[in-house]
C-alpha cells in the first residue's frame, strides 16, 4: 500500500443514533457469525472515544460463540492499566466485563509502558497476528482515528510498523500507543461509528478528497461509515 491508496468508502446515513447503534451491532454480529463459520475465530479491533460505547453495551445482547473472539484494540491512552481514560477500561464496563469472552482473548495495548515500549510490545504480539475481521473506528473533529492525528506519522508505508508510538496528540492524553493505517488497513471489514454535530465538517473534508488520516485507512473491500443522516 502506498500513501495514494485510494479509499471506497460506503456512506450509511440513520435519522436517530439508537438505529446507527442497531445497525453497527447486526454488522458487527453478522462479521462474528460469519468469521467463526469460516475459520472458527473472530478477530475484532475495538474503538475508543465516546461513540462505540453504546454499541458495545448492545452487543452484550448478541448472539454469537463469545469464547472464538479475540479481541484487539486500535489505540490506547498511556495511562495505567485501570486508569479512566484507557479505551480498555471503557471497552471492559460497556461489553467485555458482561459477556463470556476467555481473558486471554482480549489483547489490551500496554500503553502503561509508555508509547515507545508500548508500541514495540503490541506490534510484537500483533506479529503473529493475521488479517483482521472486523476494526472498529472513531472519526474526531480533526479527521483523526484511532490515534493518528494530522501532521503526524500515520505509518501509511507497506512496510511501516503494526504499532506506533504517539506524541504530543492533540486530543489528551498526549501520549497514546496506535495502530498503524497499514495495520488497520489489513482487514476483512472495516467499520466507522460517527455520531455528534462537531463531527460535521470532518465529514465534509473526508468526503470532499481531503487527505485526513481517516482516509488513510484503505482496505482491500472498501470502508463503511455509520453515521447520522443529518451530517451527510
Ligand atoms: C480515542 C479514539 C479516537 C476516537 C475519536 C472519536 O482514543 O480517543 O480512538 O480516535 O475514536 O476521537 O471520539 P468520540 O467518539 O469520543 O467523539
Amino acid at each position: 500500500m502506498s500513501d495514494e491508496a485510494p479509499q471506497r468508502v460506503r456512506w450509511h446515513g440513520f435519522a436517530s443514533v439508537p438505529e446507527l447503534q442497531a445497525d453497527a451491532c447486526t454488522r458487527i454480529r453478522a462479521c462474528a457469525n460469519g468469521a467463526i463459520a469460516a475459520r472458527g475465530v473472530f478477530r475484532i479491533v475495538l474503538a475508543g472515544g465516546n461513540t462505540p460505547r453504546g454499541v458495545y453495551e448492545m452487543l452484550c445482547r448478541a448472539i454469537t460463540d463469545w469464547s472464538k473472539w479475540q479481541v484487539y484494540f486500535g489505540d490506547e491512552r498511556c495511562a495505567g492499566a485501570n486508569d479512566p481514560r484507557r479505551n480498555s477500561r471503557m471497552a471492559r464496563e460497556a461489553l467485555l466485563d458482561h459477556v463470556p469472552i476467555p481473558p486471554a482473548n482480549v489483547h489490551a495495548i500496554p500503553a502503561e509502558s509508555g508509547p515507545i515500549d508500548g508500541a514495540a510490545q503490541y506490534a510484537r504480539l500483533l506479529h503473529s497476528v493475521g488479517e483482521f475481521d472486523l476494526v472498529l473506528l472513531g472519526l474526531g473533529e480533526d479527521g483523526h482515528t484511532a490515534s493518528l492525528f494530522p501532521d503526524h506519522d500515520w505509518g501509511v508505508a507497506k512496510d511501516a510498523p503494526d504499532a506506533l508510538p504517539v506524541f504530543d496528540a492533540p486530543k489528551p492524553p498526549p501520549e497514546r500507543v496506535s495502530l498503524s493505517a497499514a495495520r488497520l488497513s489489513r482487514s476483512r471489514a472495516v467499520l466507522f461509528l460517527v455520531e455528534g454535530r462537531a463531527k460535521r465538517e470532518a465529514i465534509a473534508r473526508w468526503r470532499s478528497g481531503e487527505r485526513l488520516p481517516a482516509a488513510a485507512i484503505t482496505p482491500a473491500a472498501g470502508v463503511d461509515v455509520l453515521t447520522e443522516s443529518e451530517l451527510l
